[in-house]
């Protein structure tokens, strides 16, 4: 009725969609995630579930990182980020997978769960089998109260709020927040980043809500970008290092929400194999935010436009090379190369939604799926 079609508007806040709201609610949901736990002017980092198994989290011989699907890309980015701060070896699972596999553990593993609903049913069962074999488990999720948050021994909520469209952005972009919250405690508390890179971090991380803001701003651009391509068959998504699971991440959105066919690769491995997919007009999207692998990101452009393929890449504002090379960038705002990916995933989901829009699809609730996949 017209009365429930103006209730759902208010719900939307004003917003044409759910999923639309929620990829536009990032700025704040990433403040309040370093709400009352993140203090640039002491350099203090405050979370109670950390602070206090700080040491056995300092202890640890092993990190295991468990989710499906966004959560588990969320995992695969913090495997980067936890080894290159605290120097602890970590391992990535697909939860499916690790219940399944009888996987070695030890004690002195920690087990962080990511998840965004708390009921994912393969998670939960993941965790429920591991806590048997003795592992400490941490959970990162985002309702509060949620099955997988009452099983963890310890945990951080992520304060995103309510996520109602199907595809998960701003829990995404919490989720990675609060694991780079841990990952920067932790490595400074085990003196595995200097005091300089501590706060130059801390500083950096203050200042990602207003370039989220600012990314935003590139919405209309995104939109013209989806309606270009939106009758490609295949898209594929390619990136390096710390932006190699925000390319996973940015395919898995544009299969949920437009139904069209994407892989996520790192850059460098269309040599061995997927290059042969390369033909006239099909899209490939590079997250080529400038870091240390930015010129081998290049070469990689150049090798996909010598065989026509259309190079469409999110970069860091001024990049004037990748510019020359693209056939379309949406440019984002410089940051620490760890924390780029807060901002080079936006595009993406903006891409997704535009995309699905574009192709008159109910963006909110995509055929097949459900929000929390509560069965196996
Ligand atoms: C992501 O857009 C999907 N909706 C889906 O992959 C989701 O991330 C996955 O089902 C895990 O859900 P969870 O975070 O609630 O455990």
């Amino acid at each position: 009725t017209k009365l429930d079609m103006e209730l759902a508007a208010i719900e939307k806040g004003g917003y044409a969609h759910f999923m639309l709201k929620e990829i536009f609610e990032q700025p704040t949901a990433v403040f309040d995630c370093l709400r009352g736990r993140l203090d640039p002017k002491t350099g203090s980092i405050r979370m109670g579930g950390i602070d206090k198994h700080l040491d056995l989290l300092r202890d640890a011989k092993r990190i295991i990182l468990v989710g499906c699907g966004t959560s588990w890309h969320a995992g695969l980015l913090a495997e980067y980020v936890f080894e290159e701060l605290c120097r602890i070896p970590v391992e990535v699972e697909y939860a499916s997978e690790f219940r399944y596999r009888n996987p070695v553990i030890n004690p002195g593993d920690v087990i962080i769960a990511i998840s965004q609903s708390g009921e994912t049913a393969d998670t939960l069962v993941a965790l429920e089998n591991a806590r048997k074999q003795g592992a400490f488990i941490f959970g990162v999720v985002n309702v509060v109260g949620s099955s997988i948050a009452r099983l963890a021994h310890a945990g951080a909520y992520t304060h995103a709020g309510p996520e109602i469209g199907v595809a998960s952005t701003k829990a995404f972009t919490a989720q990675l927040t609060v694991l780079y919250l841990i990952a920067i405690k932790l490595g400074y508390s085990k003196n595995a980043i200097s005091q300089e890179r501590y706060l130059h971090l801390i500083n950096e991380l203050a200042l990602i809500p207003e370039k989220i803001t600012e990314v935003l701003r590139s919405a209309n651009q995104v939109k013209l970008l989806a309606e270009r391509y939106k009758d490609a068959r295949d898209f594929l998504f390619l990136g390096r290092g710390y932006n190699f699971p925000i390319a996973l991440e940015g395919a898995l959105k544009l299969k949920e929400i437009s139904y069209i066919h994407a892989e996520g690769y790192p850059a460098a491995e269309m040599k061995h194999g997927p290059i042969a997919l390369v033909e006239e007009g099909l899209p490939i999207v590079f997250v080529a935010t400038k870091d240390g692998y930015h010129e081998k990101l290049v070469s990689n452009a150049q090798e996909i436009k010598a065989r026509k393929g259309s190079v469409l890449a999110v970069i860091s504002e001024q990049d004037s090379v990748f510019e020359e090379i693209a056939d379309a960038t949406i440019a984002v705002p410089a940051a620490d190369e760890i924390l780029a990916p807060l901002l080079s995933v936006v595009p993406l989901q903006l891409l997704a939604y535009y995309t699905g829009l574009a192709k008159g699809l109910d963006v909110d609730k995509p055929r097949n799926l459900a929000k929390s996949v509560t069965v196996e």
